[in-house]
């Protein structure tokens, strides 16, 4: 018996052929399959971050406490969760509403704010990744204004590509409420970047530079229906993140699962309410040349219930060179990784997504 939600999903969307078939393009290869009953054994460590966002408390030893528990989080894990993260609850809350609301509408009303060669940023039920269907709908939003930020990356001619937001009319104020639970979320990023450049030996401020402007980072609206096939399928496949740093809020219901680097098991990221879901990147696993590392991760869905997330995604400028900082790089520690440009890598990455045009249209 398909429930009223998943049959209203079903027919909203163009993600399964026919009701309770099993369309093949979601179906994962057996080795990739989640677990009837996953392991929720020791979880993630969660990270009080009191000393650094109560401003009655400002103990040296607490912060250098908590920049070690960060440290071995991220050597350990590459995942963690922090409370008292300092971000209000309310623009949480206020964000998880209109993504519902937004994510509600027929299938007509999103793709108004669909996705495409212009707007990279946008409403989109299409993902795969490693080349099978991800069983979600996404709503991205560039967290700067995208069109100030032209990427001259064209290896065959000087034009420029550049992407452009998109809004949808309902809810209401969908654009301010994103925006001001941005401004938050960016500030525990550079929070957090400054405890992780501490916990390498350098100085709190080594990752600011990346970062203080013309920023790539965006923000992703998630919204994974009930599936009638949760054994088979996943709400994304298993990847890992390309950027510096993650911030997920995952709702009540749970799904994410974290490759265990010591046993390598899948393990479940049980849901804590408040709390964020951090994990590194591959940017932070090249700049610390391998001393952090960036983990595998996945989602699976399941029969009865949809789940919602919201990750941000720390993405440094667009002219970035990326490489292992020499601070950690010596003649017995060589570099691991070459130097790559990331508003390159990002180009590529999106590829048809963005669409090239003339510097001369393009405003700098
Ligand atoms: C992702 O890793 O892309 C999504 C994570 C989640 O929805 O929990
Ligand atoms: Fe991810």
């Amino acid at each position: 018996m398909i429930d009223l939600l998943l049959a209203k999903y079903l027919s909203s969307s163009a993600l399964a052929t026919a009701m309770g078939e099993v369309d093949p393009a979601f179906i994962q290869d057996p080795q990739h399959r989640p677990k009837i009953s996953p392991i929720q054994a020791e979880g993630i460590p969660t990270i009080d971050l009191s000393p650094i966002t109560n401003h009655t408390v400002s103990d040296p030893s607490s912060i250098e406490v908590l920049v070690k528990e960060i440290g071995s989080a991220c050597k350990e894990w590459g995942f963690f969760q922090v409370i008292n993260h300092g971000v209000p609850l309310t623009l949480r809350q206020n964000i998880e509403k209109a993504s519902r609301l937004f994510f509600a509408q027929s299938l007509e009303e999103k793709k108004k704010v669909s996705r495409d060669e212009m707007s990279p940023s946008g409403y989109y039920d299409t993902e795969h990744t490693k080349n099978v269907r991800d069983w979600k709908e996404v709503f991205d939003f560039q967290v700067k204004d995208p069109t100030l930020v032209p990427l001259n990356y064209d290896d065959h001619d000087d034009r420029v590509s550049y992407w452009t937001n998109q809004f949808p009319e309902y809810p209401p104020n969908f654009r301010e409420i994103i925006e001001e639970y941005v401004q938050e979320v960016e500030e525990l990023s550079f929070k957090l970047m400054q405890l992780i450049a501490m916990s390498l030996g350098l100085d709190a401020k080594r990752f600011e530079e990346f970062f203080m402007k013309d920023q790539t980072s965006f923000i992703r609206l998630n919204h994974y229906p009930p599936c009638p096939y949760p054994h088979l399928a996943l709400g994304v496949g298993r990847h890992k993140d390309a950027g510096a740093l993650t911030i997920l809020a995952q709702d009540e219901v749970g799904g994410l699962e974290v490759k265990r680097k010591a046993e390598q098991e899948w393990i479940l990221v049980k849901p804590t309410p408040d709390a964020y879901i951090i994990n590194v990147g591959d940017i932070i696993q090249v700049w610390s040349n391998d001393l952090y590392e960036s983990v595998e991760h996945r989602v699976m869905v399941n029969s009865e219930k949809e789940r919602f997330s919201i990750p941000f995604f720390f993405f440094p400028a667009h002219y970035t060179v990326v490489k292992p900082l020499e601070e950690l790089t010596n003649k017995q520690t060589p570099a691991k990784y070459m130097p790559y440009n990331w508003g390159k890598f990002l180009v590529r990455r999106k590829g048809s997504n963005f669409k090239k045009l003339n510097v001369e249209n393009i405003q700098i």
